[in-house]
C-alpha cells in the first residue's frame, strides 16, 4: 500500500486540508503517515485507522520511506528539507508553499484549469506539484473559461485580499484591531445623539497614535487598508503582483510569445478569509455579453455567475457568502465604456479552500489514481 506522508497538517491550510479530506472520505487506499516539526513521538490524529506516533519531519530517512509527501508546513520547511531529501528520494512532493512553484521541474496545480498540464507532467515523470498563489488560483477558477477559449489579450486585476493570506496571527490581529477601535468609542456609539465627527475623530486618533496592535501587519488594517502585499519585486511591483503574470501563465502552460500579460495592484483589506478581485480584461474579439457570461459560467462546476444587479450582488458576491464555500461567484460582468472588447468582472473566493488546500487535496487524489 502506498505511503503518504503529511507535514504541516495542523496549521491553518493543513487543517483545512484535513477537514476536506475527511469530508470527501479521502483517507482510504493508502497509508497516511503524519509528521511533526515539534512533537515527534506524540500520538498522531486518527483518520480512521487508529492513531500512530508522529514522526519527525526533519528525519530524511523517515521521509524517504514515503511514496508521496504532502506538505502545508510552509516555505521555510520546503527550503530546509526538499533539496536534501531529493538527493536520495524519487517520490511525489505535493506542496502548498511557493518555494518550488516556478522551478522547471515543478507544476502548479489547479486541475479544473490545467488538468492537461498535470497529466502531461505525470506522464513525463515530473515529481513536484505545487499549489498556486491564492489570488491567481481564485481568478483562474472564476475566469478559466475565457482563458480556455484563448479569448484574453491581457488582464489587469485589482485585488482585495483577506487577512488569512498573511497568516493565522494576522486574522487575530485584524479582529483585535477592530475591538480596539470599537473600545475607543463604545460610549459614544451607544448614544444615538452623539456626533459622528466626534466618533470619527477618536477612531482616527486611535489609528494614528501608535497604540493599535500592528505587530503582524505593520500598520492598521481595520478601518483602513494596506496596498502592499509581500516584498518589493522589480519595476515597482510587489512579489504578489508579479505572481499574477508568472503563475497564471505557468498554470496555463504558456511561455515565450504566448504569455498573456497580467498586472495590477494587490491590496490587503479587512476581510477574514476570502480574497476578492476586480478584473479588467481585453478580449481578442468583441463577443456578445451573454456569450461571455455563458463561457464563464460553463467552465467548471464551482463557478457561479451572479446577475449584475444590486440584490444579487449583495446576496451572492461578497466574502461573507464565499467564506467556507467552494463556490466561486463571479459577477458585475459587463462591457466597459472603453471599447467593445473591454470587459470587467468581480470575483470572490475562499482563500483557504480553492486558494490553498483544495488544489493540493485534488492533486493527491490524482496522483493516487
Ligand atoms: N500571498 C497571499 C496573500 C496568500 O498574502 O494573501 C497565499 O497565496
Amino acid at each position: 500500500m502506498l505511503k503518504v506522508g503529511f507535514v504541516g497538517w495542523r496549521g491553518m491550510v493543513g487543517s483545512v486540508l484535513m477537514e476536506r479530506m475527511q469530508a470527501e472520505k479521502d483517507f482510504q487506499g493508502f497509508e497516511p503517515v503524519f509528521f511533526t516539526t515539534s512533537q515527534a513521538g506524540q500520538a498522531g490524529p486518527d483518520v480512521g485507522m487508529g492513531a500512530k506516533p508522529l514522526l519527525n519531519a526533519s528525519d530524511l530517512d523517515a521521509l524517504s520511506q514515503m511514496d508521496i509527501i504532502v506538505t502545508c508546513q510552509g516555505g521555510d520547511y520546503t527550503t530546509e528539507v526538499y533539496e536534501k531529501l531529493r538527493t536520495n528520494w524519487n517520490g511525489y512532493w505535493i506542496d502548498a508553499a511557493s518555494t518550488l512553484r516556478m522551478k522547471e521541474d515543478a507544476i502548479i496545480v489547479l486541475d479544473p484549469v490545467n488538468r492537461h498540464v498535470i497529466d502531461a507532467g505525470l506522464k513525463s515523470g515530473v515529481k513536484n506539484y505545487v499549489g498556486g498563489n491564492c489570488t491567481v488560483s481564485l481568478m483562474l477558477m472564476a475566469l478559466g473559461g475565457l482563458f480556455e477559449q484563448d479569448l484574453v489579450e491581457w488582464m489587469s486585476t485589482m485585488t482585495y485580499q483577506a487577512a488569512s493570506g498573511a497568516g493565522a496571527k494576522n486574522m487575530r490581529e485584524l479582529l483585535t484591531q477592530m475591538g480596539e477601535l470599537n473600545g475607543e468609542v463604545q460610549a459614544l456609539l451607544a448614544d444615538p445623539h452623539s456626533a459622528i465627527l466626534e466618533i470619527d475623530r477618536k477612531v482616527t486618533a486611535k489609528l494614528n497614535d501608535g497604540t493599535l496592535s500592528t505587530e503582524n501587519f505593520g500598520a492598521p488594517l481595520a478601518g483602513s487598508l494596506i496596498p502592499w502585499i509581500d516584498k518589493a519585486w522589480e519595476n515597482g511591483q510587489t512579489k504578489e503582483e508579479w505572481k499574477g503574470i508568472a503563475e497564471t501563465n505557468k498554470i496555463l502552460g504558456k511561455s515565450g510569445a504566448a504569455v498573456i500579460p497580467v498586472d495590477g495592484q494587490c491590496v490587503r483589506i479587512g476581510a477574514m478569509r476570502c480574497h476578492s478581485q476586480g478584473v479588467t480584461l481585453k478580449l481578442k474579439k468583441d463577443l456578445p455579453l451573454a456569450e461571455i457570461e455563458a463561457i464563464i459560467a460553463n467552465h467548471n462546476e464551482w463557478v457561479k455567475l451572479i446577475p449584475n444587479d444590486k440584490a444579487s450582488t449583495l446576496a451572492g458576491l461578497t466574502p461573507v457568502q464565499a467564506s467556507g464555500s467552494l463556490t466561486i461567484p463571479v459577477g458585475r460582468v459587463r462591457k466597459m465604456n472603453i471599447g467593445p472588447e473591454y470587459v470587467t468582472a468581480f470575483t470572490v473566493g475562499d482563500q483557504l479552500l480553492w486558494g490553498a488546500a483544495e488544489p493540493v487535496r485534488r492533486m493527491l487524489k490524482i496522483t493516487l489514481d
